[in-house]
């Protein structure tokens, strides 16, 4: 072979005496698509073949070593070199392989990792097996070497959790052998040389036999049933690693098919598109732009969502002002935030020295004109367009240029608010979900005025925070909320029709939501839908049939959860349906003169989730959101949808879109005003196309 040699795109080989050094390239992360395996047999093969070659170090360049198997490619018919068979070339090269792992080996990067002869770890690596998370198990000899080395216990800990181990504990369990400062580059080089001179000791994980651990698997076996009783690939990743006792070659044929079992499944379809909605969010079209530089962030309003999106700035290493308007409104904020940090306490996310360095950067007035020096303000009173216009006055004639003003409204219009100021491009809309500094999710509201730069910026304060932020036009409700609105009265409507309150909720559990919306509204507080149906009352149309039968109960002064009595009665928890809400439900019925009838689990998912996939097809279509994946994502992360499903529209492709038209038309005949075929879901399916086509 020849002295340096590029064996293709993505893999090269450098030779150093006696020594090859095998560099993988393969930008961003290092995936171990058709390209790096090919690569990877390839430079083996040859490196085997040479007789002036007696050993190899393997290491990534650029931020990590392998961050798994190519996902892009899931779905795909597999190409073969399979990275079982890359992982058992690697093991059984006659020449001593010894890998330098940075950055994160993770999945099948991690199982490159397991089957080279000795594996150091820089300082900062993070490995593991995440396939979980997607839906499948490891499928390249995870399942069996990582329990050959660490043991059944450790193995299925990291394999049903997905979770990254950090090296020092990789190195106790004896998933590395070593952690070493310095390049990566040089400590490959430098650990084959000490394999050539005996210096270390290399071996084959293969040849090491695994001891049945019967209490872990029962241990195991207790947990995923408890925890993912829904979730198809954790059981298989516990029947995998119970395999691993059986000598190498079969238990991995084992894995291997458990693996492709997986990989037919829907939910892993759903995982991997929950996975590439999260990343797709964060490309928008003002993403050139330079966002504001964020030093001070106010925020007016101390109630849950204010005090909640204090505490998340807060949290992010962020100084922050929190205005109310009198002192003891301020008192109770401060309070709020104050227990907000001691809960980051008790869940482990902060220490005591944390929590007071993150109270210190809490400051409070009772006037907006205490804001002068903000960057950015967010504004999260309640929802009473005139109090925000004055707010927002007051901040345009307050803050620096430059400044952003945002709105934390879930349903006002952004453009008449910014059109309180003299400065709509600098007024933009954030909105958190509660708790603020818990969800993952934020809407964020682009007006007709907004400028790129304050776009820009909405979206790095979400990363800051570790948020998930979705680019939303302006409407009623913006992306989710007008969805919710929309598919809220599905249930509504099968509750006056027939359905029991407690079993739309337990079917719309058990298809994956982790809440129904019964539920959801009695958590929520019932008299904040009331608000808003009440502002909306003079604008419903005619032709709407109008469920009262929550208004009924909030007349009765029950609100949910916080008044001990909604849907259902409360007192250390829920304690079964509320007596009083089901006999207005009754009292419903007979006013409206339906003789109720009685939904199938199956229907009532299919209604909903029908109703769910409308609204959204028509926020796509009118431009709201900018790309079905982007509904998905907002769905996922701030209402509870199942991650397994995908989100609405990548499950709306899943089950078909004429099946979908089919139901829309089919409920139709009893309410041709509510169930409606949206132009871009009919374009769609005529076009034999799905929403997928419009994805990036
Ligand atoms: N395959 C393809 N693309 C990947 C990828 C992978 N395994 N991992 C990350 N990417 C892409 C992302 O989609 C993103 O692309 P984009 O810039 O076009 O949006 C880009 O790489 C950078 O990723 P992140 O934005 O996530 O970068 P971070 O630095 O925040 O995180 C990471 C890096 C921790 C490696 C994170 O990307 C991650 O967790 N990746 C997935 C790891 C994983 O699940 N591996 C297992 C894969 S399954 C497998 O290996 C099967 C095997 O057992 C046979």
């Amino acid at each position: 072979m020849a002295a340096n040699e590029t064996i293709n795109e993505v893999i090269d080989v450098e030779r150093d005496g006696e020594i090859a050094l095998i560099r993988i390239d393969n930008p961003p992360v290092n995936a171990a698509g058709l390209k790096v395996r090919e690569g990877l047999v390839a430079a083996i093969d040859a490196l085997e073949a040479d007789q002036d070659v007696r050993a190899i170090g393997l290491y990534g360049a650029g931020r990590t070593f392998i961050a798994g198997a190519d996902i892009r490619e899931f779905g795909k018919p597999p190409v073969e070199p399979w990275l079982p068979d890359v992982v058992n070339r690697i093991e059984a090269c006659a020449k001593p392989v010894v890998v330098a792992l940075h950055g994160t080996a993770l999945g099948g990067g991690f199982e490159v990792a397991l089957a080279a002869h000795y594996r150091i770890g820089v300082p900062g690596l993070r490995v593991g097996l995440p396939e979980v998370n997607l839906g499948i198990i490891p499928g390249a000899g995870g399942t069996q070497r990582a329990p050959r080395l660490a043991g059944m216990h450790m193995a299925l800990d990291m394999i049903t959790s997905g979770r990254h181990v950090p090296a020092e504990e990789a190195l106790g369990a004896g998933l590395i052998d070593e952690i070493r400062e310095g390049e990566p580059r040089e400590i490959a080089l430098a650990g084959a040389r000490e394999a050539l001179e005996s210096r270390i000791e290399t071996r084959r994980t293969g040849d090491l036999t695994v001891e049945r651990d019967e209490a872990a698997l029962a241990e195991y076996r207790e947990k995923m049933a408890k925890q993912a009783p829904r979730l198809f690939s954790p059981h298989k990743c516990v029947d995998a690693v119970e395999g691993a006792v059986k000598p190498i070659a079969e238990g991995m044929a084992h894995e291997r098919a458990l693996y492709r079992e997986c990989q037919e499944s829907p939910q892993r379809a759903g995982l991997v598109h929950a996975f590439f909605a999260e990343r797709a969010v964060a490309k928008f079209p003002e993403q050139d732009a330079q966002p504001r530089e964020l030093n001070k962030i106010g925020v007016i309003g101390g109630g849950t969502m204010g005090s909640g999106i204090a505490t998340a700035c807060l949290l992010a290493g962020y100084a922050v002002t929190l205005v109310e308007v009198s002192p003891d409104a301020l008192e109770r904020g401060l309070a709020t935030v104050t227990k907000n940090l001691d809960g980051a306490v008790k869940r482990g996310k902060l220490d005591a020295a944390g929590r007071e360095a993150t109270l210190a950067r809490l400051d409070s007035a009772t006037e907006i004109e205490a804001l002068s020096a903000a960057d950015l303000v967010i504004e999260a009173v309640f929802e009473d367009m005139g109090v925000k216009k004055e707010i927002f006055g007051k901040l345009d004639a307050t803050l620096a240029p430059g400044a952003i003003m945002a709105t934390n409204t879930s349903y006002l219009d952004v453009n008449e608010i910014a059109a309180a100021t003299s400065r709509p491009e600098a007024v933009i809309g954030l909105h958190f979900f509660s708790p603020a500094h818990v969800m993952k999710l934020v809407e964020i509201v682009v007006a007709d005025h907004t400028a790129p730069e304050a776009v820009a910026t909405g979206f790095a304060l979400a990363k800051k925070l570790r948020k998930i932020g979705v680019r939303s036009g302006v409407c009623d409700g913006f992306i989710g909320n007008r969805i919710m609105q929309h598919y809220r009265k599905a249930a509504d409507y099968m509750l006056l029709d027939g359905a029991h309150f407690a079993d739309i909720d337990r079917a719309l559990e058990d298809f994956g939501f982790a809440m129904g919306p019964f539920r959801v509204s009695d958590l929520a507080g019932l008299d904040i839908g009331w608000t808003y149906r009440k502002r909306h009352a003079d604008t419903r149309p005619a032709e709407e049939r109008y469920v009262r039968i929550a208004d009924r109960i909030c007349e009765e002064g029950m609100f949910g959860r916080k008044t001990g009595r909604g849907f259902y009665l409360y007192g250390e928890g829920e304690s079964g349906p509320n007596p009083a809400a089901e006999a207005i439900v009754e009292s419903e019925r007979a006013a409206a003169g339906v003789t109720p009838r009685g939904f199938s689990d199956e229907e009532i998912v299919a209604r909903y989730m029908t109703a769910m996939i409308t609204e959204a097809a028509r926020v796509v279509e009118e431009g709201i959101a900018q790309r079905p994946i982007d509904v998905d994502a907002v769905l996922l992360f701030g209402y509870g949808f199942p991650r397994f499903r995908g989100g609405p529209l990548h499950y709306a492709d899943q089950i078909g879109l004429p099946e979908v038209i089919a139901r829309i038309e089919t409920y139709a005949q009893e309410d041709a005003h509510y169930w409606q075929v949206p132009g871009l879901l009919r374009r769609l399916a005529d076009e034999g196309k799905s929403f997928a086509d419009l994805n990036p």
